[in-house]
């Protein structure tokens, strides 16, 4: 396994639409194995293959707690089959919009089919934060950031912090 460097905003790369995978192979294993240690060395609950730079349908979840045992969910091609008119409101962040936060509203309950680690088809139902984090991910298979959710002002002060940053020099 490998940490990978996790791109953030702004990044052409992150609007761009993630691409299905065609069967799951060594390939796949080894870049969800990596995604999956470069979200927990950033303490994320979630990561799209995208925010590494890959253009592939791929999400490595996992909302475990501390000292609770790891339970890492990966989804490959994941496709959402039922939302609730339910919604609720979770404090989002986003490890490619680093101190960033927001209050977002999303469907309280998902059902979504996907493809697992072993290439096999599955199904899961989910709500809570667990609901929240699988739409956030999903979103970023299609370029979408929590903070388009916001309004135009708010998502323009935030981006421009973000470049801000970025183009400030490192503080070794
Ligand atoms: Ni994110």
């Amino acid at each position: 396994m490998a940490i990978r460097t996790i791109i953030t905003e702004p990044n052409k790369l992150l609007r761009q639409i993630s691409k299905p995978v065609n069967g799951v192979g060594k390939e796949e294993q080894k870049l969800m194995d990596d995604m999956l240690e470069t979200m927990y060395d950033a303490n994320g609950i979630g990561l799209a293959a995208i925010q590494v730079g890959i253009l592939k349908r791929l999400i490595v979840i996992d909302i475990s707690k501390g000292e609770e045992k790891k339970n890492p969910i990966f989804l490959i091609n994941p496709s959402i089959v039922h939302q609730s008119k339910k919604t609720s409101v979770y404090e989002e962040g986003c490890l490619s919009l680093p101190g960033q936060f927001a209050e977002i509203e999303r469907p309280a309950e998902c059902t979504l089919k996907y493809v697992d680690l072993n290439g096999k088809q599955k199904e899961l139902k989910a709500e809570g934060l667990l609901a929240t984090c699988i739409q956030h991910e999903m979103d970023h298979l299609e370029g979408i950031l929590f903070i388009d959710y916001l309004s135009k002002l708010k998502r323009s002060m935030i981006i421009k912090k973000l470049s801000k940053l970025k183009s400030s020099p490192a503080k070794l």
